[in-house]
């Protein structure tokens, strides 16, 4: 039966690869591990970098144990770099740090070295009710053996003893931390590919060995796509080994390079989508807008993942707690993993209560796991909302400037009927906040994000938009013909640029995603001239399947080229399958033909697949089109 399916998955795979157009009628996308919904946890990093010791990670397990932030969610005790002492040469065995994990200290009965072992500890975090995670890289060596050189905590010996990645050890590596240590969650570091260059300081010293960079960060077209790809599903196939039940969670961490949040979600539970965040508002905004357009790329079971949080720390301390509500509203509205990065045996009583906020965490966690759509957004203020399982809306205002703001927040925005009215409860004050039909403004005070949920009646008398529910879409196909940096990953803010060397450029890849209720390059949806609040805006030859919520009836759309198009010469047509069957199609049309309306029967349909193929090459650019008020009825 196993062989039978693999047989089939491999025939899928070659038979997509040759005819990516092709609908397979199955949803394609497989889960890396399993989280229905976003991961929950603490992690060491951003709290104590490499200076971590087992007490430190054990004093922070005890408070989300104790606080009730365990009972709010929040299981998963992760440490991050910091723990390795060397790889023993004699069998390839990583050995712990003992030094600073006492209990991994492994003796014989005369009280002899025998070596290290991380069970103890993961046996400690057990029985305290929670789950355990580790960190390793995918090449050699690690960040902190690049970037923490000073710390006294680095990997000792020989070049060999040193190089503590994965590479040539995975399924050693994965099989002592899954099998033998009993870790639940693995995260899984990049810099072994990005920062051993010849031209490293610590590599011309001759300290670590040269690997030529295969992940260039900022810039995709020097970065080895398919290599990294390789790798991680190398990765991917000893957990699977080891762990066949899938109870695990791996992290990809990539900082959004590689082309990586385009295809994270098949190779993790989760991947960073931008670099490390830091405890300044500006770069917690950053990694916020790395997210924020990516809603069709999440769903249960895969999160874009925009760094754990800073909550404690900086500009999101016990005298922040403004901040720290937006800094935490942000990840809930975007369906991000909530890891705790403070250490929480010195947090304010008050920062305990913004990360259990019950209906915010709520908000995150919702089943349904729909990323927030940005309904509004200048580059001031943006509005997004996050349709939750039981129909409610969750929305987020958001004033990003130093400034107060003024919000009108519609019946348009939530796609609720603006003659009907909304109901509006407060997700911080756990309290209910008035009615409005139509229309409500907000004053929001400088760096303020709002979060309500709205009840209300949906715009449709009955279904929904496909742009409502982005969780149940995958992108089988893009039509992006090579990978373009995002320009909304906006210049900057990383620690190390300044205004002589012209600020870090865009560095994350995915510009041209399809997106919902826009086009892939944020401009409103449009077809000769006909606007459109609600929809899909994709690029040409792209399949996106949609999953069908059960007693749907009909799909609808008005379909046509946008008129935001580059290429303009080409034709496009548009067709429904539905479970591997051809429901309907069009014509091919040219930029400036009026939008076209492209019905289907669903009644019994699981999932349909929305194709827009291309006729012919346009030498000027890819063709935007757009599946206007597409929707499922
Ligand atoms: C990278 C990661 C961080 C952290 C450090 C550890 O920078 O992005 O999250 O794990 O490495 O060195």
């Amino acid at each position: 039966m196993k062989l039978l399916a693999l047989a089939l998955a491999t025939s899928l795979t070659t038979a997509q690869a040759q005819q990516p157009l092709a609908p397979t009628s199955r949803w394609q996308h497989q889960p890396v591990g399993s989280a229905p919904t976003p991961p929950m946890g603490w992690s060491s990093w951003n709290a104590f970098r490499v200076d971590i010791t087992e007490q430190k990670v054990l004093d922070s397990a005890r408070v989300i144990v104790d606080s009730g932030l365990a009972g709010a969610g929040y299981r998963s005790i992760n440490v991050d770099d910091g723990w390795w002492l060397k790889r023993r040469t004699s069998d390839g065995r990583l050995q712990v740090r003992t030094g600073l994990f006492p209990s991994a200290a492994l003796r014989d009965e005369a009280g002899g070295d025998k070596g290290s072992s991380l069970r103890p500890f993961t046996d400690k975090i057990h029985a305290m009710g929670l789950k355990a995670g580790i960190y390793t890289d995918i090449g050699r060596n690690a960040c902190s053996q690049a970037y923490d050189a000073d710390s006294p905590n680095l990997p000792e010996g020989t070049h060999a003893e040193r190089e503590v990645g994965l590479m040539g050890f995975v399924k050693q590596d994965v099989a002592l931390f899954f099998g033998e240590w009993n870790f639940d969650y693995l995260k899984v570091d990049g810099c072994g590919l990005s920062s051993y260059g010849r031209d490293r300081p610590h590599v011309a010293s001759g300290q670590y060995r040269e690997v030529k960079p295969s992940i260039v960060e900022g810039n995709v077209n020097q970065s080895d796509v398919p290599g990294t790809q390789a790798l991680y599903a190398g990765l991917k196939q000893a957990l699977h080994e080891v762990r066949p039940n899938g109870d695990y969670v791996l992290s990809v961490c990539l900082w959004g390079t590689v082309n990586v949040r385009s295809w994270g979600q098949d190779y993790g539970t989760m991947w960073r989508t931008s670099r490390d965040i830091a405890n300044t508002f500006s770069q917690m905004v950053h990694n916020f807008d790395t997210v924020a357009t990516r809603e069709f790329y999440a769903g249960p079971g895969r999160w874009n993942d925009p760094d754990m949080l800073e909550i404690g720390n900086g500009d999101f301390d016990g005298s922040h707690l403004l901040e720290a509500r937006t800094h935490l509203g942000l990840w809930a509205i975007t369906a991000a993993p909530l890891m705790i990065g403070t250490d929480l045996s010195k947090a304010a009583p008050a920062l305990i209560d913004i990360l259990k906020a019950p209906e915010v965490v709520a908000i995150n966690q919702d089943p349904a796991g729909h990323q927030g759509v940005i309904a509004y957004a200048d580059s001031d203020r943006q509005i997004l909302v996050k349709t939750l399982a039981d129909g409610r809306k969750a929305v987020l205002l958001f004033n990003r400037t130093g400034a107060p703001a003024r919000f009108t927040l519609t019946a348009e925005h939530l796609k609720m009927d603006a003659a009907a009215p909304i109901a509006l409860r407060d997700a911080w004050a756990r309290a209910d906040a008035g009615t409005f039909t139509g229309q409500r403004e907000f004053q929001l005070q400088p760096r303020e994000a709002l979060l309500f949920t709205a009840t209300g009646k949906h715009l449709l008398p009955r279904g929904y938009f496909v742009s409502e529910r982005p969780g149940n879409v995958y992108v089988a196909r893009d039509g992006i013909r090579a990978p373009e940096q995002d320009p909304v990953g906006y210049r900057s803010l990383a620690s190390w640029a300044t205004t002589d060397n012209g600020g870090t450029r865009p560095a994350y890849a995915g510009w041209g995603g399809p997106r919902a209720d826009s086009t892939p390059y944020e401009q409103a949806l449009s077809v000769q001239r006909q606007a459109f609040r609600h929809g899909i805006g994709v690029l040409a030859d792209s399949r996106l399947q949609v999953q069908v919520a059960p007693g749907s009836q009909r799909f609808v759309a008005r379909v046509g080229v946008d008129d935001s198009t580059r290429g303009k010469t080409a034709a496009v047509s548009f067709e429904v399958w539905g479970d591997g069957r051809r429901l309907a199609a069009t014509a091919p049309m040219k930029f400036n033909q009026a939008a076209r309306e492209l019905g289907a029967d669903l009644r019994g349909v699981k999932l349909i697949e929305l194709i827009a193929r291309q006729h012919g090459a346009d030498i000027v650019g890819p063709i935007v089109v757009t599946w206007g008020e597409a929707r499922i009825e």
